[in-house]
């Protein structure tokens, strides 16, 4: 039997957790307002607190540090209505053990605080953070209500204070970059850089000059000596986008920054010292790029400290609402934010979105432009990308849909040749490809009739001539 404390307000809750928990074979008091929750800390000695965020006029969460410490620094678990990023921060800051959204499953309320009670301190790296939290510029909106989304910004609460390096996956649009950006505007760094760069679109020979600088003439076009992106992230962050893309010469040398904390200008033989924190972030299945040889282990394991893996757009269809209302709001410098009518929610909810989050605040954009101040309509939504038998795509849609998909794949697999410069002739051999299943459709289709499959494919006879030549099949 454990002795425990619930401060809240709203009797309902008061009764149904003094309940639950006396059916637990606890003991529990229950405190309608701070005043009551100081006085029982001190004459009941409760071994974990639950404390609700807003109290009347009052904030919970400014009265949990001296709550804490009046009960002699027991876990207090936070429970709230307002399951946004900003109070799974705060929360965290001020020393909560956990917090839990209202309305709650009374399940899952039972687990945190058998799990409160029987840490009976809260984990060390969310002990003791910065106090005030003041910032210096608005951190990143990141919306969302849905579970998955509420444990995400729990982990980026509790990585934010701490620096750990941090992996982010998720599919293309799925906010991974707006993570990194959160962590990094809730944490200790937040007045330093935050300095982002996409691995997957520099050319393979410029990515260490890129990342670690060079000195002049160390390589031709070395005009000048110049700082690398770790030093321009000196004492802030560094964003690694598509990590999965860094060449294997790379992978080692970051491996060797993040070990050492230090790194050596291309051309330069001594190291210089970093404070960087590293935050990556991938779409691809690092652990699968790792089985199959292409990403180093070692670097995996020391990315994949604290990984945060975003749900796909589809698996949070419940954030809909919020995420679209937020999309409007945002542009209401533009403009009145429209009124949106719930057919329009329910056919963003019944559609595809390959591009997540990405795709929805696009489609969001043009519909409001499209509905010119007017209430929101399913009409207003941009046609789909991708498949899909609405009407108004034509087959040709579909086709060229499907074949960027199968042309992304294939590039996708392309690349690693690339990096390991195994394939000098990519585009070439790429080219050829598309062109030789084009040609020899044209020519099945007209029955071999080179004038008729020419005028098919928009080509003139010599043209087409000379491509059946290239291609070897001039027969
Ligand atoms: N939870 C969210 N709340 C608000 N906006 C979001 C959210 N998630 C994503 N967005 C918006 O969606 C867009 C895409 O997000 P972001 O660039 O972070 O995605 P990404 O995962 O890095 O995509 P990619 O893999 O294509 O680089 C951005 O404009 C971002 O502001
Ligand atoms: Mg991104």
């Amino acid at each position: 039997m454990s002795r425990i404390l619930v401060v809240d307000d709203e009797p309902a809750i008061g009764w149904s957790l003094r309940e639950l928990f006396s059916d637990g074979g606890h003991d529990v008091v229950v405190a309608a307002d701070l005043e009551a929750a100081a006085a029982a800390c001190r004459q009941h000695r409760p071994e974990t607190i639950l404390l609700d965020v807003r109290l009347g006029s009052r904030d919970g969460l400014a009265a949990l540090p001296d709550l804490r410490a009046a009960a002699g620094d027991v876990p207090v678990v936070i429970m709230t209505a307002f399951g946004d990023l900003d109070t799974a921060v705060r929360a965290v800051r001020a020393g909560a053990f956990d917090y839990l959204v209202k309305p709650f499953d009374l399940v899952k309320v039972a687990q945190v605080v058998e799990r409160a009670l029987a840490e009976r301190a809260p984990p060390d790296a969310v002990g003791g953070a910065d106090g005030d939290g003041a910032r210096t510029r608005t951190p990143a909106a990141l919306v969302g209500g849905c579970p998955a989304m509420q444990e995400v910004f729990k982990q980026i609460a509790l990585v934010a204070a701490s620096d750990l390096p941090v992996l982010v996956t998720g599919a293309t649009g799925t906010g991974k970059e707006l993570v990194a950006r959160a962590i990094h505007d809730h944490g200790a760094r937040r007045t330093q850089p935050f300095v982002v760069t996409n691995l997957a679109a520099l050319a393979p020979g410029v990515v260490e000059s890129e990342l670690f600088g060079h000195v002049r003439g160390s390589f031709s076009g070395a005009i000048a000596d110049r700082p690398g992106l770790f030093e321009t992230a000196d004492g802030g962050t560094l964003f690694l986008d598509e990590i999965g893309e860094a060449p294997p010469a790379v992978q080692a040398s970051l491996l060797r920054a993040l070990e050492s904390a230090e790194v050596t200008r291309v051309g330069e033989s001594a190291p210089r010292r970093v404070d960087v924190r590293i935050i990556a972030a991938t779409n691809r299945d690092l652990a699968e790029a790792r089985a199959e040889g292409t990403f180093r282990e070692d670097l995996y394991h020391r990315l994949r400290v604290f990984p945060i893996a975003l749900p796909s757009l589809a698996e949070r269809l419940d954030d809909i609402d919020v995420l679209v209302r937020h999309f409007l709001t945002r542009r209401s410098a533009v403009g009145p934010i429209p009124a949106i009518a719930p057919e329009f929610l329910d056919a963003v909810r019944g559609r595809a979105w390959p591009g997540n989050v990405r795709e929805l605040e696009h489609a969001v954009e043009y519909a409001a432009v499209v509905a010119r101040g007017g209430t929101l309509r399913p009409e207003h939504l941009p046609r789909p990308v991708t498949g899909g038998h609405d009407c108004g795509t034509t087959p040709m849609d579909v086709a060229s849909a499907a074949l960027r998909a199968a042309v992304g794949t294939w590039s996708a697999a392309a690349r690693a040749a690339l990096a390991s410069e195994a394939s000098p002739d990519l585009h070439a051999r790429a080219v050829s490809l598309l062109e030789e299943a084009l040609v020899r459709d044209a020519l099945a289709h007209t029955g071999g009739n080179r004038t008729a499959a020419a005028r098919l494919l928009g080509l003139d006879r010599a043209t087409l001539r000379a491509k059946l030549r290239a291609l070897g099949i001039d027969d």
